[in-house]
C-alpha cells in the first residue's frame, strides 16, 4: 500500500525516477527507501526549487546598486563607545542573573571543508589542554553563570539549546553525555534537530546518491526557525521565561557565549534583533557583510556579493561594506516567536551549485567534476529584514573571531593552527594586562608582541581555562607581578608553567 501511494505521489510530482531501481533493491533497502519517501512532501519541495531558482537567477546584478552600508546610528562599538561598555555589561549580566538569557548553538553543519566525519564541535585544535570547541563553550557558559550568581547573589541558569542535524544528533548527544555535560546541568542543555532537504538537478529532479537512497543535506542554518516551532523549542523557552537569545555558530574558538556586553547593548537599545560584526579588511574574505538592501537590513553572503562591490572603498580608505558577519546574533524572544509563527514560510532558500555524486540511468555511480545540481539552504540571518529595531555591535577580531573552517595546509585560512594561535595570543594578552611577564630559558623578558616567522609556532603558549576567566577578568590576583616560563596554563587546579609542577606539554 505504502509503495503504491508513494509511487503515485512521486509520479504526480515528477519524481517517479526515484523508484527506477526498485526491483533491484533488497527488502530492507526497499523498506528504507519507502520510509524516506514517506517523509517527503514532494509538492512543497518542488515549490522550494521553483522559487529558489527564480530568485537566484534574478538576484545578483540588481542587488549591487541597492546595497547601502550600515548607518552609524545603529552601530555600537567596543572601541568607539568605551564609556558605555561597562553599562552594557552590567545590564547583560543582570539579564543573565534573572535567567532570561538563553544561548542557541547552530551545529547542524556537515564540516565538509574541515573534512572530519564527526561534528565540528568535537574538534581538538591542539591546545595544551586538548579541549574541544564544545568543551570551551560549555565551560564559558558555566563561568558566566557563576559570575552572574556572585554579583547578584541569586541562583541562575543559561539554558543551552543545540541544533544538530540528522547526521550529527546522536554523536553530539553521546559526546556531551560522555563528558558529563562539562559540569552543566543536563536538564538545561536541550538538543533539537533541523530538517533535511534533497539535492536536485537543474531540472528539479531529486538526485539519488545510490539506487535506494536520496541525496540529502541539512536545510541550512536558517532551518533553525522551522525547527524551533516543530521541535517545541519556543514552548520550552517560554516555560523557562527566556526573553533574550544569543545565537552563534559552532566554529569560532573565541566566541563569547551569551556575551553580557552584546546582550546589554541590544537590550538597552530596545532592539529585537542584533548582529555582531568585525571589520572586514580583505575584499575576498569569506564572511558575509551586514548592510541595507532596499532600506532593510540583511547579510549579503560572501558567495552572493560581486567582487566589484566587495572591493568598493569609502573616502577613509576602508571597505565600504566592512561590517563582517561573525555569525553571532541577538534575538528577543518575542521577535523569534513572530518569526516562527509568521515569517518563516516567507524566507527564500538560497541556491548553492554543487558537485553532487549520483547514480545515472544505468545505475552507475558518477562523481561529477563540475557542478551538476543544487542544494537549497535558508540562512539564519535572513530574518533581519523583519526586525523593527535592528542594531549592529562591532568588536575586535583579535578578541572575538577566529573561525575553524578548513584543515591545515600551507596557504589555508581559518584552520586548527590559526584558531589555536588566536586563542593563545588572546590569553597571552590577558596575562600581560593582569601585570605578569614571560621569560625565556635565559631569564630574559619575551617581547610582548611576538614575531611570527614562517613555519614557527607561537613563542608563547598560554592557555587559561574558561572556568578561571570568561573574558580576562579575575587574573590579577593569580599572576600580577609574576614571571612565567611558557607554556603557561591556568586552570581550576592552579597556575602551571614549565618550571612549576604540573607542567603539561
Ligand atoms: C557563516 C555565515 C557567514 C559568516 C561566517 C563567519 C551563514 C549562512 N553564513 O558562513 O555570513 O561570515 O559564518 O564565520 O550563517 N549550520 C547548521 N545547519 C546547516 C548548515 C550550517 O547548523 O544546515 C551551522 C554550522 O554548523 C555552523 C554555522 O551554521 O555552526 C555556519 O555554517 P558554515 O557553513 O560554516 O557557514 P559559513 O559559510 O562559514
Amino acid at each position: 500500500y505504502y509503495v503504491t501511494s508513494v509511487s503515485s505521489c512521486s509520479k504526480v510530482t515528477g519524481q517517479s525516477h526515484l523508484l527506477q531501481f526498485w526491483k533491484e533493491l533488497s527488502p530492507e533497502e526497499q523498506a528504507e527507501l519507502t520510509l524516506d519517501l514517506q517523509g517527503m512532501d514532494f509538492q512543497e519541495i518542488n515549490g522550494f526549487f521553483k522559487k529558489a531558482m527564480e530568485t537566484s537567477c534574478s538576484k545578483q546584478e540588481k542587488m549591487d546598486s541597492r546595497m547601502e552600508p550600515v548607518p552609524r546610528e545603529v552601530l555600537g562599538s567596543v572601541t568607539r563607545d568605551k564609556e558605555s561598555l561597562k553599562d552594557w555589561e552590567v545590564a547583560g549580566l543582570h539579564c543573565i542573573s534573572q535567567s532570561n538569557v538563553a544561548v542557541l548553538l547552530l551545529a547542524g553543519g556537515q564540516g565538509t571543508r574541515l573534512g572530519v566525519s564527526y561534528p565540528k564541535g568535537m574538534y581538538d585544535v591542539g591546545l595544551p589542554s586538548h579541549k574541544t570547541l564544545f568543551q570551551i563553550q560549555g565551560e564559558r557558559i558555566l563561568k558566566l553563570q557563576q559570575l552572574a550568581e556572585q554579583k547578584h547573589k541569586i541562583k541562575c541558569c543559561i539554558p543551552w539549546y543545540i541544533m544538530t542535524s540528522g547526521r550529527t544528533m546522536e554523536s553530539t548527544k553521546d559526546y556531551f553525555s560522555r563528558h558529563n555535560y562539562f559540569g552543566l546541568d543536563k536538564n538545561n542543555i536541550i538538543f533539537f534537530q533541523q530538517g533535511m532537504l534533497p539535492a536536485m538537478d537543474y531540472q528539479g529532479k531529486i538526485i539519488l546518491e545510490n539506487k535506494g537512497k536520496l541525496s540529502m543535506a541539512p536545510d541550512g542554518n536558517g532551518g533553525l526557525y522551522r525547527a524551533l516551532g516543530s521541535q517545541g523549542i519556543m514552548d520550552d523557552m517560554e516555560r523557562r521565561g527566556i526573553e533574550n537569545v544569543h545565537v552563534y555558530c559552532v566554529d569560532n574558538i573565541l566566541v563569547k557565549v551569551a556575551d553580557p556586553s552584546f546582550i546589554g547593548f541590544c537590550v538597552k537599545k530596545g532592539a529585537d534583533c542584533g548582529a555582531k560584526v568585525v571589520e572586514k579588511t580583505n575584499p575576498t574574505e569569506a564572511v558575509g557583510v551586514v548592510c541595507k538592501v532596499d532600506g532593510r537590513y540583511q547579510v549579503v553572503e560572501y558567495s552572493e556579493i560581486t567582487l566589484a562591490t566587495a572591493e568598493k572603498r569609502s573616502a577613509d580608505g576602508r571597505l565600504m561594506f566592512n561590517a563582517g558577519n561573525v555569525a553571532n546574533h541577538f534575538f528577543s524572544f518575542s521577535f523569534l516567536r513572530d518569526v516562527v509563527q509568521k515569517y518563516e514560510p516567507k524566507l527564500q532558500h538560497h541556491v548553492a551549485q554543487k558537485k553532487i555524486p549520483y547514480v545515472n540511468a544505468e545505475g552507475q555511480l558518477i562523481k561529477p567534476d563540475k557542478p551538476n545540481g543544487i542544494k537549497m539552504e535558508k540562512f539564519v540571518f535572513d530574518i533581519f529584514q523583519f526586525a523593527k529595531t535592528f542594531v549592529v555591535y562591532e568588536v575586535l577580531r583579535e578578541d572575538e573571531f577566529s573561525p575553524l573552517k578548513n584543515a591545515d595546509s600551507q596557504d589555508a585560512k581559518d584552520t586548527p593552527t590559526t584558531a589555536r594561535h588566536a586563542l593563545m595570543s588572546l590569553h597571552h594578552r590577558w596575562v600581560l594586562n593582569a601585570g605578569a611577564h614571560f621569560i625565556d630559558e635565559n631569564g630574559r623578558h619575551v617581547p610582548a608582541i611576538p614575531s611570527l616567522k614562517d613555519g614557527t609556532d607561537l613563542p608563547i603558549k598560554c592557555e587559561i581555562s574558561p572556568l578561571v576567566s570568561y573574558g580576562g577578568e579575575g587574573l590579577e590576583e593569580l599572576v600580577k607581578g609574576r614571571e612565567f616560563h611558557p607554556t603557561l596554563m591556568i586552570d581550576e587546579n592552579g597556575v602551571h608553567d614549565k618550571v612549576r609542577l604540573g607542567y603539561i606539554k
